[in-house]
């Protein structure tokens, strides 16, 4: 054995195999046992003290320490201090769940660390990632010609899907002119996306939703038309596929129709609806979706994975290409033509995790009708769930159920209904069993309430509308509440 060799076998950063399968099984352990007791962990954690942070706050450890004890602490003292969103009670903004077949392949990933980024370097990866892609292209039915891309969620997503308008539509030449149209629903990355891409921040029109939270195609064609006739060069319509407010789906074909008719780049946002293309009852409901020219999905919410696994789909894998195919001396480039694609050619990205096993895995172990089954289940519960909430003295709609997310208030005016909905949501929360989340709509606070862990079933809906019910009526019946609105 070399003397070089010889420091390298006693490097504490190589321990010896049984520690470090010690180390794996005791951590798998623990986070097993965390989430079979998730049912029963509140829909919410304290919030954490000063202590806690303190805790953290310390110089970098020079000398290193068996993990175990460490892993134990972020289980058992600060993973709890925080949002449940892995739990079934998790009804607030996007729940997603977390599938164990993500964090097994994460493991296998992680411990195999192979390169992705460019196809040379494990060619089998990147065909597994890319078929898995395909997957997901064929169940939106885009042609031959389409590419897709994992991504870290839907904001990038979105980054990449209008880095690939800009230079379609606009250009270098055109930017300064663009305009973008999207609703006043539509998600916040949105707007970050087409900043951080050299869209001009005047020139995003946000139009006003109808009474359903959907954006309308003759305002739409109007602000086309009125930029087009200012000498602006409309560039890009944006729809959502499920507003994150209120699960609004825009009527997609007439705005694909309209994206057609002006020349204008049709990206759609499904981060949160898109994966319901999976369940007949989604599809129905996400018609046209299949018409985009770019689509963001989020398998970290429809697919029910961990976050950190989004997607974005392209119609013309030219289009992806285009912002982000460069050339580098010292790197081999994937063959012209080839059955691979190099993942850097279609991203900013260049090394990145190998994020499409997850999926890959899940899909395999599962099977597609696992997920279609549940993304169904999730679209009845929510639609029962809503039906029930208007039924329920002293509380109203504020917006349909497109799909498994909808929108009520406090049935009081203005200010008021405000108020006793803000407090009518603490007090739910404050029991926690669910956890729900808050918005404005039309500048009004109302409640939401999302069904999509696939560990959410009938009993937990049920008890969030028993909850509601019950805090409503108590609520309406107090001085502060009721009788104030009487007066
Ligand atoms: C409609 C919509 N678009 C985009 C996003 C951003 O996705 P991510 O959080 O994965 O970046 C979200 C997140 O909730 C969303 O609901």
């Amino acid at each position: 054995m070399t003397p070089a060799t010889a420091a390298t076998a006693n490097s504490p950063l190589e321990p010896p195999h049984e520690i470090v399968a010690a180390w794996f099984h005791e951590a798998v352990d623990l986070a097993l046992a965390h989430v079979a007791s998730l049912p029963e962990q509140p829909a919410h954690g304290p919030a954490p003290t000063a202590a806690d942070f303190a805790a953290l706050a310390e110089p970098i450890p020079e000398q290193g320490r068996d993990p175990r004890p460490l892993l134990a602490q972020l289980i058992r003292d600060w993973v709890p201090k925080s949002f449940t969103t892995a739990g079934p009670g998790y009804l607030a903004y996007i729940p997603g769940g977390g599938l164990p077949t993500a964090p097994l392949a994460d493991l296998v990933a992680g411990l195999t660390n192979r390169f992705v980024g460019i196809s040379a370097a494990a060619p089998l990866l990147v065909a597994l990632e890319v078929q898995t892609l395909r997957w997901l292209l064929d169940e939106f039915r885009f042609p031959k010609s389409a590419q897709a891309l994992f991504t870290s969620g839907g904001s990038t997503a979105n980054l990449i899907a209008l880095a690939a308008a800009r230079d379609k539509v606009a250009g270098e030449e055109g930017l300064a002119r663009a305009t973008l149209y999207l609703s006043d629903q539509a998600h916040h990355s949105l707007h970050k996306a087409a900043h951080v891409v050299g869209f001009r921040r005047a020139l995003l029109r946000e139009l006003p939703a109808d009474a359903h939270g959907r954006l309308e195609p003759a305002a739409a064609a109007r602000a086309i038309a009125a930029d087009r006739a200012a000498g602006l060069l409309p560039t890009v319509l944006i729809a959502n596929a499920g507003t994150v407010h209120a699960g609004s789906v825009d009527p997609l074909p007439a705005l694909a129709d309209l994206a057609a008719r002006e020349r204008l780049w049709f990206h759609v946002d499904g981060a949160y609806g898109g994966c319901f293309q999976l369940c007949d009852a989604g599809r129905a409901r996400l018609a046209g979706i299949e018409r985009a020219d770019s689509l963001t999905i989020d398998p970290h919410k429809g697919l029910f994975l961990p976050y950190g696994t989004g997607a974005v789909l392209l119609r013309d894998r030219a289009d992806l290409r285009r912002p982000f195919a460069q050339e580098s001396a010292y790197l081999p480039q994937a063959a012209a033509g080839g059955p691979l694609e190099d993942f850097t050619d279609a991203s900013p990205e260049l090394s990145r995790d190998f994020r499409g096993l997850r999926v890959w895995l899940s899909l395999k172990t599962f099977g597609a009708a696992a997920f279609r089954a549940a993304l169904a289940e999730k679209l009845a519960l929510a639609e029962r769930a809503c039906a029930a909430v208007a039924r329920i003295d002293g509380l109203e709609l504020a917006s349909g159920c497109d799909l498994s997310l909808f929108a009520f208030r406090v049935a009081r005016d203005g200010a008021e209904g405000d108020a006793l909905s803000r407090e009518l949501l603490r007090r739910v929360n404050a029991r926690q069993r669910v956890y729900l989340s808050g918005t404005l709509l039309r500048g009004r606070f109302v409640l939401r309430l999302c069904v999509l862990s696939f560990r959410t079933h009938a009993e937990r809906v049920d008890e969030a509308i028993a909850q509601l019910r019950e805090e409503t009526a108590a609520l309406l019946r107090e001085p502060s509440g009721g009788e104030r609105g009487g007066a």
